[in-house]
């Protein structure tokens, strides 16, 4: 039913398939009004809509034409249809006369392909008490609708709100429970006072703490968000659908929505943007229309503007270049800043989704860049690598560094630990870096270490960073050497003057390059055992780089030019499972497919029955049956949870299947 197809961070672009089509995410659902609608939606880029059948069921002309028709006809709409419970109806008015079953029963008679139960949204900021109260009808609530659809067959789709108000923990609980119902939907509610009161950071924990307790496998909406201003920062916490009535309203209200906040027709001196709108009108020509041309005229820039920028996140999620958008996004109003920020102390949850390998470079766009999953990532490794006697730390040169640093001016070495002669043979080299602080020169063309451009006139937020990693990373060596140049930029303390520099020169090594590369990629000591032997490198003639590595004759792996990480053959898996202990770098597959893993053919979520929870999306990786026989190995789609959660769709594109028995 949702399949994943590019990922970054947590933000996914899927396919959602329903009765009438499938559909893109992350996707808007212009709101529909079953009587007032003027606009042709679909004309503006919606694939899928949303309209609510408790104002349908309560109008009885509506009611009676949606029960003949269906919802699709009275809406003259042939794509898929969301509709909503009244919900927002019984918060604004305290009460609705229709239960629980009555909606799921009326959704269902109408033909909505999804429909939604009857949930309470409880407001932001509510007292404890209250929301747990309306937390416990909400889950009995979604645990009669599901129960009522299975046992009447019913064929539509099932939202299962979450709420729990501003409570990080009872949106976590209520997102716990709704995972045991296996719903086909979870949204995210009651989130728009907070969005109208401009309290994002309250969002993203709310949003967080419900998203990190759904099941990976399920589309989440996020409800009532329709400001194409926050897309990008709700898309990377993982929300795949958003509705809008915003469009409407606004321009009922002659306010025009962009990425960089909402303007007042009274205001514009200039029309906002460059769709059809704003390119055939001047904001004269609107002040001086009849309201309801000018509304319908402002209601489709306010479509288009939201469409395009979800065409911009899903480019951004495909390229890798997703928090970036966030970033950028982030900067036009200081409460989305201080969100932005708060996500960032989400770094470690961020991690386990965001894919190592990603095809755009990393860039660095300010002190928020500094939080990126990335970065956590390569100092969490740096700190976990074995670690040689000594460490000479080195001034930024030009990319790659392990090419040039010899060229760059070292100045005099400062010393830190014990003072002696430098142990050449046992050093670990590095060159300082933003943000990724420290870079060792073995492994400085891997993703996203070469592939990242930063500022040279350096934040005081990122000198600080790194001077603080620096300070305790050096404290794992018996001496750090630091060049004076390295110095001049950080302030780690005092340190006596080494008087030998003329000796600590990088020298490159190839053996031992590859070597810490495939500790990077698989695992501390890996390296070791992959490249074991008499080896051969095969360089590009083009470019110099390394492409193909054999021992004795025999192909062990490649390695990938734009990211320099390796792609095993045969002879490479087999070393790689030798090298390193069950479970790591492995997916385990049942009986039933052990056959068809062998052969080659790309292994199923629905087959997995274990794997390593270090696996991202993108990643090399094993497949062994469960007595951990390798079948094959080929490339991750999925990151662990996903792979476990799914029922559907791959889970692994197979390179080889050669592991035949006997
Ligand atoms: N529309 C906006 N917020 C909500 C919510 O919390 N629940 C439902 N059912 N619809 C909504
Ligand atoms: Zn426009």
């Amino acid at each position: 039913m949702f399949e994943i197809k590019h990922k970054d961070n947590r933000g996914r672009v899927g396919l959602l398939k329903t009765k009438h089509g499938t559909i893109k995410t992350p996707a808007l659902m212009p709101v529909i009004h079953p009587k007032k609608q003027k606009i042709d939606v679909k004309k503006h880029g919606a694939e899928i809509v949303i309209t609510n059948a408790y104002l349908i069921y309560k109008d009885e002309e509506l009611k009676e034409k949606a029960l003949n028709v269906g919802i699709h006809n009275l809406i003259n709409f042939d794509g898929p249809v969301m509709t909503d419970s009244g919900s927002f109806q019984l918060s604004v008015y305290g009460d609705v006369d229709i239960n629980n079953k009555e909606v799921i029963e009326f959704q269902e008679a109408i033909k909505t392909d999804i429909g939604t139960s009857l949930d309470i949204p409880t407001p932001p900021y509510e007292t404890i008490e209250k929301t747990e109260e309306d937390l416990a009808i909400t889950l009995e609530r979604a645990k009669e609708a599901v129960e009522y659809k299975e046992a009447n067959n019913m064929e539509m789709l099932l939202n299962s709100v979450v709420q729990g108000s501003t409570y990080p923990n009872l949106r976590s609980f209520c997102a716990d429970e709704l995972s045991k119902l296996n719903a086909d939907l979870y949204p995210i509610g009651a989130v728009v006072p907070l969005m109208e009161n401009y309290k994002y950071c309250d969002l993203v924990d709310v949003v967080m703490a419900s998203v990190s307790h759904l099941p990976d496998s399920v589309p989440r909406h996020l409800m009532g968000a329709g400001h194409p201003m926050i897309f990008a920062l709700a898309v990377a916490m993982g929300c795949d659908l958003f509705d809008s009535a915003a469009y409407i309203l606004y321009a009922e209200d002659d306010r025009f929505l962009t990425t960089r906040g909402t303007y007042k027709l009274e205001n514009l001196q200039e029309m906002p943007c460059s769709c059809e709108v704003c390119c055939n009108y001047t904001p004269d020509d609107l002040r001086t229309m009849k309201k309801e041309e000018r509304t319908k005229l402002i209601a489709e820039h306010n479509l288009n503007v939201s469409f395009a920028e979800l065409r911009i996140v899903r480019q951004a999620i495909a390229e890798g270049s997703l928090m970036e958008l966030v970033e950028e996004r982030c900067r036009v109003h200081p409460m989305l800043l201080n969100a932005c920020r708060q996500l960032g102390n989400y770094s470690n949850d961020l991690e386990v989704y965001d894919p190592r390998i990603k095809k755009s470079a990393f860039f660095y766009t300010g002190p928020e860049s500094l939080k990126r999953a990335e970065v956590k990532r390569h100092l969490d490794n740096l700190k976990d690598m074995d670690k040689k006697r000594d460490l000479v730390i080195l001034p930024n040169s030009k990319k790659p560094y392990s090419k040039y640093v010899n060229k760059s001016k070292f100045g005099e070495f400062y010393t830190y630990g014990s003072e002696r002669e430098l142990d050449l043979d046992n050093t670990d080299f590095m060159v300082l870096d933003v943000p990724f602080c420290l870079i060792p020169l073995d492994i400085d063309e891997v993703y996203p270490l070469a592939q990242n451009e930063s500022p040279k006139i350096r934040d005081i937020d990122s000198i600080e960073f790194i001077e603080n990693f620096i300070s305790e990373f050096i404290e794992y060596y018996d001496q750090t050497l630091i060049s004076s140049k390295v110095i001049n930029d950080l302030d780690i303390g005092l340190y006596n003057i080494h008087p030998q520099s003329n000796e600590v020169k990088f020298k490159k090594d190839d053996k031992r390059k590859i070597k810490a590369i495939a500790d990077y990629q698989f695992g501390n000591g890996v390296g070791e055992t992959l490249f074991e032997g008499d080896l051969t490198i095969e360089k590009s003639k083009k470019t110099g780089k390394i492409r193909h590595i054999y021992s004795n004759g025999t192909l062990i792996a490649n390695m990938r030019a734009s990211d320099s990480f390796f792609v095993l053959a045969k002879e490479g898996a087999i070393r790689l499972h030798n090298s390193q202990p069950f479970p790591e770098n492995r997916v385990v597959v049942n009986k039933d497919s052990e056959p068809f893993a062998r052969e080659g053919k790309s292994v199923f979520s629905k087959f997995v029955i274990d794997c390593d929870i270090n696996i991202r999306s993108k990643d090399e990786v094993l497949i062994v049956n469960e007595e951990d026989e390798l079948l094959a190995f080929g490339k991750s789609l999925l990151n662990h949870n996903e792979i476990m959660n799914f029922n559907t769709g791959q889970a692994i594109k197979t390179r080889k299947g050669i592991f035949n028995n006997g």
